[in-house]
């Protein structure tokens, strides 16, 4: 069986063909450098073990284990992450094949060409045994391939392309924002910009920041702020103190304003696209600008309704033809 993951800083995001049937499973990164008591019997454990050093999964802890660096993709954290995610898919324990992702810059080189020994890095970091509580996972990891951030979320769109077409694709993630110029029907790379300080974590550190002098909160937890932040009643419940929720509220638009130019500054880099497509978890709270500054028009513009599994998903098609097939 051959998994997709899409490990990027913030998030696990798998896909994988059940009967024909393609599935997805999005699982956080959030670990703590030490095992957690489980007094739950009923739930599966969530400590694990690699290379002698002890991780576990905790959605709600103030001092999780940073993953919102470039080191993150090589790292013991990252490959805990990878098992957590298969653990909890639903996924029947067994042998498997998988294919994940390095940010473009970790990928390419300056003439575009893949980056043999970070390739090599990454799947040896992603093969090491991980163990659950004394035991061995349950996943054993055979082959592992590896596929560039943002490319590949572009598949669909670039098969469906007139051959002097391209695609702008604009991958905003937790922490990197990865832009991609690809010609029609994969034929070639025109230009790439990977920017490792650009990404969500803008806006929800400074949601952490501005929450510091009344409480600490984890990452995971700012980050619900911003995907619910427009849901009515969601925010009151969370932040009772009508002064503590403007603040956040207002720090979420100022941050996001900011995310807008960094990303449009970014897209002028690049020029020549007929096509945009806007991906990862951040393309809600850019696609809407983008389109507008960029003057692309409605038809030629991309963005799904779950743009957060867009590049998984990318990458299954690429690698196993149509979703249907
Ligand atoms: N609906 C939404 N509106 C706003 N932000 C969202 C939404 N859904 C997810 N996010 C944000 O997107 C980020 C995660 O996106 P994604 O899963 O694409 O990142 P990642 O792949 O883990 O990171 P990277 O690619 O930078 O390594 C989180 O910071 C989260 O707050
Ligand atoms: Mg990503």
């Amino acid at each position: 069986m051959r998994i997709y993951v899409d490990d990027g800083s913030t998030n696990i995001k798998l896909a994988w063909k059940d009967n024909g049937e393609v599935k997805t499973f999005i699982s956080p990164n959030s670990f703590k450098p030490e095992w957690s008591l489980n007094l739950f019997s009923d739930q599966i454990s969530a400590n694990y073990e690699i290379e002698g050093e002890k991780f576990s999964f905790d959605p709600g802890s103030v001092d999780a284990v940073v993953t919102t660096e470039t080191r993150y993709q090589y790292s013991l954290v990252n490959t805990v992450a990878i098992h957590h995610a298969l653990l909890h898919s639903g996924i029947k324990p067994q042998d498997i094949d998988v294919v994940v992702t390095l940010p473009l810059s970790e990928y390419l080189d300056s003439d575009f060409q893949p980056k043999t020994e970070n390739i090599t890095r990454k799947k040896n970091s992603v093969k090491r045994i991980v163990s659950l509580q004394g035991n061995k996972s349950g996943f054993s990891i055979g082959k592992v391939s590896v596929l560039p951030e943002s490319i590949p979320a572009g598949f669909n769109v670039l098969t469906g392309l007139e051959d002097d077409d391209s695609l702008l694709i604009v991958d905003l993630g937790g922490t990197t924002l990865d832009v991609s110029h690809v010609r029609s029907k994969m034929s070639g790379i025109t230009n790439t910009w990977c920017d490792p300080k650009i990404g969500v974590s803008i806006i929800t550190n400074d949601i952490k920041n501005v929450l510091a002098s009344y409480t600490r909160i984890s990452s995971l937890q700012a980050d619900k702020m911003i995907i619910n932040r427009d849901e009515n009643g969601w925010l009151e419940h969370r932040l009772p103190d009508a002064e503590m929720r403007t603040q956040v509220i207002n720090a979420i638009e100022a941050k996001k304003k900011l995310l807008v130019n960094r990303v449009l500054n970014v897209i002028d880099r690049f020029n020549g696209y007929t096509h945009i497509m806007c991906v990862g978890g951040g393309a809600k709270l850019i696609a809407e600008d983008i389109q507008k500054n960029t003057n692309i028009p409605a038809a030629r513009f991309y963005t799904s309704d779950n743009p957060q599994f867009d590049l998984v998903l990318g990458m299954l098609e690429m690698k196993e033809g149509s979703s249907n097939g």
